[in-house]
């Protein structure tokens, strides 16, 4: 019997491995220069966790299974409610600004298409108990510093930014009670995501007549300066609304001075599925090719709360490899350094069988100096363990040969630029 690896999740070959490497590698960096620092979590928990906290949509893509001791257990299909219970737990001894960032592999019983897998690696950075709306501004750069940092400029991705507390205060102020929000929240997530019909069906479910269906596609399709202006024309008067709009006006500028003002947009009509968003949402999406949201994210004010914690209010966004890397491919920015999958400094190489025992030595000898280090399994000609050098991506080939023979001296060839020269024994590697 064969087996293949199952729908949906990756292997990963070395050169595979280098790129997964390479990206891991570049949210660690961005991450760190901006402030972040990492942390983790087990790869599963209570399934409660999740169902509690992470609303519908995951919770019907979650892989989960019952252990020994008859506890159900779910696989992580996103970072947060791990992050909130950690934090819940250390709440008082925790030194702030909390601003933390993780790197899990997470799984989605989702159905795998472009950009979509059911095991990925999820970039989070989230920053916990600062209220103000510099934070949002914080989380929103540490992405695009990152999409800049891969060389993705405001021509290849934007990023649209909406409140849900301005959606929150706008439905209120249109007569739709705050207990239907919730509902709202996860069927107008779907206009941009749904042909019409299938949106159109949806609506019809969570809506009692063709003047709320009118209201809502007046609010949601607003998008840009002129939007946000006739929102904030629609919320005149209504408090909770205007302070909304004062405070993503702060955001946009703040954003600008931060230098990233042109990948930002506003727009109603990312509201964001999961349950525990309250504030400001946001998703970055590829302007052409691609139509998945290559990350998303959010304030959440009560999760913390929920979940037996104090009243803290956190933000946060989540990004995958899967999007990223289809996304770079498709544009053709995949860099060269995200290909290499050795780092060897020396390959060594005999040039006769009897000196076969000095490679070993000298191999072993430059390993324990902390040099990348390398040498042929089979005894051939010079000519074919320096192709082997060369396809093992070895920064230089060494060459024990006549000369060591001689007067105990090597041959160091690099391997980029052919050219070479003979080096003492003693005084290797210099
Ligand atoms: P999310 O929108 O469910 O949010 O996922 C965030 C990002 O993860 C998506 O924009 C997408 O890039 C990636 N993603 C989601 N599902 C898949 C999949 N099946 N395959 C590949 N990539 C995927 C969250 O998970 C929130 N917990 C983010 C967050 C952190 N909010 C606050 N802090």
């Amino acid at each position: 019997m064969k087996f293949q690896a199952v729908k949906g999740t990756r292997d990963f070959y070395p050169e595979d491995m280098a790129v997964r490497n390479w990206i891991l590698q570049a949210w660690r960096d961005v991450s760190l220069r901006n402030g972040f620092e990492e942390y983790d979590g087990p790869i599963f928990e209570y399934l409660d966790l999740f169902k509690a906290k992470s609303g519908e949509g995951i919770v019907s893509e979650l892989f989960h299974f019952v252990d020994r001791g008859d506890r159900e257990l779910a696989i992580r299909p996103e970072m947060t409610p791990t992050l909130a219970r950690m934090i819940c737990a250390k709440a008082q001894s925790l030194p702030r600004p909390i601003k933390w960032f993780s790197v899990p592999r997470v799984c989605r019983a989702e159905k795998p298409q472009r950009g979509r897998q059911r095991e990925f690696f999820q970039w989070n950075a989230d920053i916990v108990g600062v209220d103000d709306v510099v934070a949002d501004a914080e989380c929103i750069l540490v992405v695009l510093d990152f999409f800049r940092y891969v060389g993705l400029t405001p021509a290849d991705c934007v990023m649209k930014i909406n409140s849900r507390s301005l959606l929150a205060a706008l439905l209120t102020a249109k007569g739709f009670a705050p207990e239907r929000h919730a509902d709202l929240y996860v069927v107008l997530d779907k206009r941009d995501k749904l042909p019409p019909e299938a949106y159109a069906e949806v609506l019809d479910k969570v809506t009692r007549s063709a003047e709320e269906r009118s209201d809502l596609e007046t609010i949601v399709q607003a998008r840009g300066e002129s939007g946000l202006r006739d929102l904030a024309t629609l919320g005149r008067g209504n408090e909770a609304a205007e302070a909304e709009v004062a405070r993503l006006r702060s955001l946009f500028d703040t954003l600008a001075l931060m230098g990233v003002g042109d990948y930002c947009t506003f727009d109603m009509g990312v509201v964001r599925g999961l349950a525990y968003y309250t504030g400001v949402v946001f998703e970055g999406f590829g302007r052409a090719g691609l139509q998945r949201a290559i990350c998303g994210g959010g304030r959440y004010d009560h999760l913390l709360q929920a979940l037996g914690g104090p009243p803290m209010s956190g933000l946060g966004f989540g990004s995958s490899d899967v999007v990223i890397l289809d996304l770079l491919n498709d544009l053709g920015r995949l860099p060269a350094s995200a290909k290499v999958t050795s780092r060897l400094d020396y390959f060594v190489i005999d040039a006769e069988m009897s000196l076969f025992p000095v490679v070993i030595e000298l191999t072993a000898r430059l390993r324990r100096a902390g040099h990348g280090a390398e040498f042929s399994y089979r005894r051939q000609a010079i000519g074919k363990q320096l192709k082997q050098a060369s396809t093992r991506q070895a920064a230089k080939a060494v060459i024990v040969g006549a000369e060591y023979r001689d007067r105990k001296a090597l041959v160091v060839k690099n391997l980029a630029t052919g050219q070479q020269s003979e080096v003492p024994l003693d005084g290797f590697p210099p």
